[in-house]
């Protein structure tokens, strides 16, 4: 199994990264920009690809050979998911796990959430009337508890609870990534359970 991570440098990707090289035997490519910021963590596993998910070229190059890509990325997320979409579509790769957040489709009781939300609304549309095999992410605030506890909404159901710890995210995104069928062409939310 490959595994592409983009935006590698992430607080989320990083823990991430952790877990799949303790709990799995996948070989992973950490895709980032300024990549001498990251220490190979595995060098017989890990190959280290610096890029911008802009850059289509480089993107669509990096997917070559890769089974799952998992985005955790920030910022101008409609033009990043427009850009994976193309690569994903130009390699023919379709399994996509895509980091977003609780709140986009205002399912989190008791909460209203601004424009500050708009990249993380509109690139999840955009993954959503995609033919991918995604599932998007929708966490709960990140925290640092060591323990492993989430549950799971689904879209069209309301968001429970508030935080989620880095490990219980990173344990779900380790499912997703090497269960075959699991969650497919879902938008989940994730919270302490
Ligand atoms: N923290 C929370 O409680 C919380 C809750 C819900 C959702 N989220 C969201 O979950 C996502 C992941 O969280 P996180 O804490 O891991 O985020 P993070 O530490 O900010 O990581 C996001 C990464 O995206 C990379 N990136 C941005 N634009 C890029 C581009 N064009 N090409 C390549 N890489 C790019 C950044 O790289 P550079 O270092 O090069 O800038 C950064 O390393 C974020 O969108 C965050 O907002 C966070």
């Amino acid at each position: 199994m490959n595994i592409l991570v983009l935006g590698a440098n992430g607080q989320l990707a990083r823990n991430t990264t952790r877990v799949l090289l303790r709990d799995t035997d996948a070989k992973l490519s950490l895709y980032l920009r300024r990549a001498q910021r990251l220490k190979n963590p595995s060098p017989n596993r890990v190959t280290i690809v610096e890029g911008d998910v802009l850059d289509r070229a480089k993107l669509t190059a990096a997917m070559k050979n890769q089974d799952v890509v998992y985005a955790n990325l920030a910022g101008d997320m409609k033009k990043q998911a427009e850009s994976i979409v193309a690569a994903m579509h130009a390699t023919g790769l379709k399994r996509l796990i895509f980091i977003s957040s609780m709140g986009i489709y205002g399912e989190v009781p008791g909460e209203r959430y601004t424009s500050v939300l708009d990249p993380y609304r509109d690139s999840a549309a955009l993954i959503e009337a995609s033919d991918l095999d995604f599932t998007v992410l929708r966490p709960g605030w990140f925290t640092n508890d060591p323990e492993v506890s989430y549950s799971i909404t689904q879209k069209g159901e309301p968001f429970v609870g508030h935080d989620v710890s880095l490990n219980s995210l990173s344990d779900l995104i380790v499912k997703l990534t090497t269960t075959s069928g699991l969650e497919l062409r879902a938008s989940i939310g994730v919270s302490r359970g």
